[in-house]
């Protein structure tokens, strides 16, 4: 039997963030695989957070589906408006025939703050994305693979849940709320075959435009460049050695696993793709 990755082939896909960063990234691997795709993302800033998606990188994302003969329904939309997430679930619903397979929860946002001078509208905009959000995405997309007996979430964590991070609390705080998360939803959900995993992702090589731009903003908030911001974050976590330093696709391998066949008996997994953060 084969050694690719099965059962890809013709799923429909709905992935948060999808129009930048990672979730762009794990966007077109879908589609190269064959999935349509529900690309949910926000196109608004949110005041004192770096810069995120916009409407050009909404068409850009359309067309990069496209242009890999899938299908893509754009979903703008605020994860921390419940309202808002209940009608694009709805719209994704609606133009993929009832059916959604695969729930990729990417979007995420962090900041740098201090415990004493943590700043209240930041903490509750990084920590309404991460965890209410992506709780409000589950509400409704569940129901359908509860019906259908049949799917595979998977949450997007982060290394940092491996190991103590200053400055970040609010974001590490979201990141643990994802792992219990996962093993809460693998238990409520195990019943209906649906697998819920998790990725925690080493830092990420940032980009500009709709490359990775967690490390960009975070960079750009302390006046480091992006490459050293890049090379200080995984000199700090990763283990020693030019190899253990992560990429987009190295996510992406790993998001596509998580939502083949070849998973289908791993759930309530954190799969710790993280250049050796958590046993260091
Ligand atoms: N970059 C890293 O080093 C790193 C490391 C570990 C984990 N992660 C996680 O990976 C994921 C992707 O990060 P990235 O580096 O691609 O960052 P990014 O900023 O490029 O992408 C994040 C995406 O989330 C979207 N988003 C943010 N708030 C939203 C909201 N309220 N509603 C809807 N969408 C919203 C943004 O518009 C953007 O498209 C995040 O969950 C992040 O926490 C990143």
């Amino acid at each position: 039997m084969s050694a690719m990755l099965r059962g890809l082939a013709g799923k429909k896909v709905l992935i948060t963030g999808a129009f930048k960063g990672q979730g762009f990234n794990h966007a077109k691997a879908f589609a190269d695989a064959g999935c349509d795709i529900a690309a949910l993302d926000i196109i608004e800033p949110i005041p004192d957070v770096y810069a995120l998606a916009t409407k050009d990188m909404m068409d850009a994302t359309i067309r990069a589906i496209e242009d890999r003969d899938q299908r893509c329904v754009a979903l703008p939309c605020d994860l921390r408006d419940e309202a808002q997430v209940k009608a694009a679930v709805d719209k994704a619903l609606e133009e993929f025939d009832g059916v959604i397979d695969i729930v990729v929860n990417n979007a995420g946002i962090a900041a740098l703050d201090s415990i004493t001078e943590m700043r209240g509208n930041v903490m509750d905009a990084v920590i309404d994305t991460i965890v209410k959000g992506h709780m409000y995405v589950a509400k409704y997309a569940v129901p359908n693979m509860i019906g259908r007996r049949q799917g595979k979430i998977v949450n997007i964590s982060s290394a940092v849940t491996g190991s103590g991070h200053a400055m970040l609390s609010h974001y590490v705080a979201a990141k643990h709320a994802i792992n219990g998360l996962t093993e809460a939803w693998a238990m409520e959900l195990a019943e209906f075959n649906i697998n819920v995993n998790a990725i925690a992702p080493a830092t990420i090589r940032p980009g500009e435009g709709q490359g990775s731009g967690m490390v960009l903003g975070l960079a750009g908030s302390i006046d480091m460049s992006p490459e050293a911001a890049y090379d200080h974050f995984s000199t700090m976590g990763n283990v020693p050695g030019d190899k253990w330093r992560a990429e987009m696709q190295d996510i992406t391998d790993a998001v596509l696993f998580l939502a083949s066949d070849n998973a289908d008996k791993i759930t309530g997994h954190v799969m710790r793709v993280d250049c050796g953060q958590m046993f260091r």
